[in-house]
């Protein structure tokens, strides 16, 4: 058997990215294979289809995809938790732009009643990433100040929606004010432009007390203005580094404040830290989405024969939300 799959060609721009034909891949013990009805785009598959961020040893070289939905289309030995036809979502090491994937079972969550999977498939990367980085790490608490940048993103839009959730006063950033306008029904309380990397001043002048966690998605510059509006006992949590890896920063600040700065990855764990991500999203996240307390938000849904497309408005920074393949 074969399925169809988008393969990164040779390292360069969105057209290097084809469609290609590759055997079913079989599911091992503990494992499932998945007939992927959806997946969607990360800044991540990015940098692997630019030969700069290499796929782990466990998934394919050169088919990047890094979450998908779909339902359970064989099961390997020794399966306890899942049977064939359950609607399945949750992340993957990569391979999941194509038509068929492998999993270990626990590394999968059954999608809500209702959701469809082009919604589902821009769930797991966005959700988990912020559910982990705030609560699991950031210790983000109900009545905490929750500072988000980039509102726009794919896990910012998750990040605003999970601290609304959970009772926080939500202020966030983004470069544009209608970004910040398109944040607000999904639970921004206040927002703030960030113009040359400065947005210090304004988040002050919105929460006096400083920010009690950063979902700190951009790096570079922004750390040091975060510094400057964290509260005392404040947590940077650093995720992204679209502005970049290196930045000088001011020390004294984070001795002063005591603050902590915690650095953060998904995909490089291993699976039994994957796992545990998942559980915690399986109980804190999918009963808000099964209420509809929080829901993807989906930018724009193309075919698998579009991923170089896909890239491209990734690249481009126009979105709001995920951007969703169908397979
Ligand atoms: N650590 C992990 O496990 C993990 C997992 C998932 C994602 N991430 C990271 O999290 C970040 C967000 O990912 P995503 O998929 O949600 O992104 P996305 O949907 O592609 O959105 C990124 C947004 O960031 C803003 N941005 C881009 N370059 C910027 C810059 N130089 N300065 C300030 N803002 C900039 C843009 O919004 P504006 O137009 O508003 O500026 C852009 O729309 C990325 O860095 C990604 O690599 C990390």
């Amino acid at each position: 058997m074969t399925m169809r799959a988008v393969a990164i060609t040779k390292p360069g721009g969105p057209d290097v990215l084809a469609v290609v034909e590759r055997p079913s891949p079989e599911p091992s013990r503990g494992e499932v294979r998945v007939r992927v009805r959806a997946t969607a785009i990360n800044r991540a598959d990015l940098l692997q289809r630019m030969g700069a961020y290499p796929a782990p040893a466990d998934s394919p070289p050169d088919i990047p995809g890094l979450e998908i939905a779909g339902e359970v289309d064989a099961v390997g030995p020794g399966v306890e938790r899942l049977k064939l036809g359950d609607r399945v979502f949750g992340l993957v090491g990569g391979g999941g732009y194509a038509e068929q994937v492998v999993s270990h079972e626990r590394a999968l969550a059954k999608i809500p009643d209702g959701l469809p999977f082009e919604q589902a498939a821009a769930v797991p990367e966005a959700f988990i990433t912020a559910h982990d980085a705030m609560v699991a790490q950031g210790q983000l608490a109900g009545g905490d100040t929750l500072l988000v940048h980039a509102v726009g993103s794919g896990v910012g839009t998750a990040a605003v929606q999970l601290g609304k959730a959970l009772g926080c006063f939500v202020v966030g950033t983004a470069r544009t004010p209608d970004k910040l306008e398109r944040a607000k029904p999904l639970g921004l309380h206040a927002g703030v432009v960030a113009d040359a990397n400065k947005f210090a001043d304004g988040v002050r002048a919105h929460a006096p007390d400083g920010a009690t966690v950063v979902l700190e998605l951009v790096g570079g510059g922004y750390v040091d203005e975060d510094l400057r509006c964290t509260r005392p006992l404040g947590r940077i949590v650093l995720v992204g580094l679209l502005a970049g890896a290196r930045h000088e920063i001011d020390l004294a600040l984070v001795l002063r404040k005591r603050l902590r700065i915690l650095g953060t990855v998904l995909r490089a764990r291993p699976l039994e830290e994957k796992i545990a991500a998942m559980r915690a999203f399986e109980a804190q996240v999918v009963p808000l989405l099964a209420r509809g307390l929080v829901a993807p938000v989906v930018d724009t849904v193309m075919d698998l024969d579009q991923a170089g497309a896909a890239h491209a408005r990734m690249a481009s920074n126009a979105g709001f939300g995920k951007i969703v393949l169908r397979c």
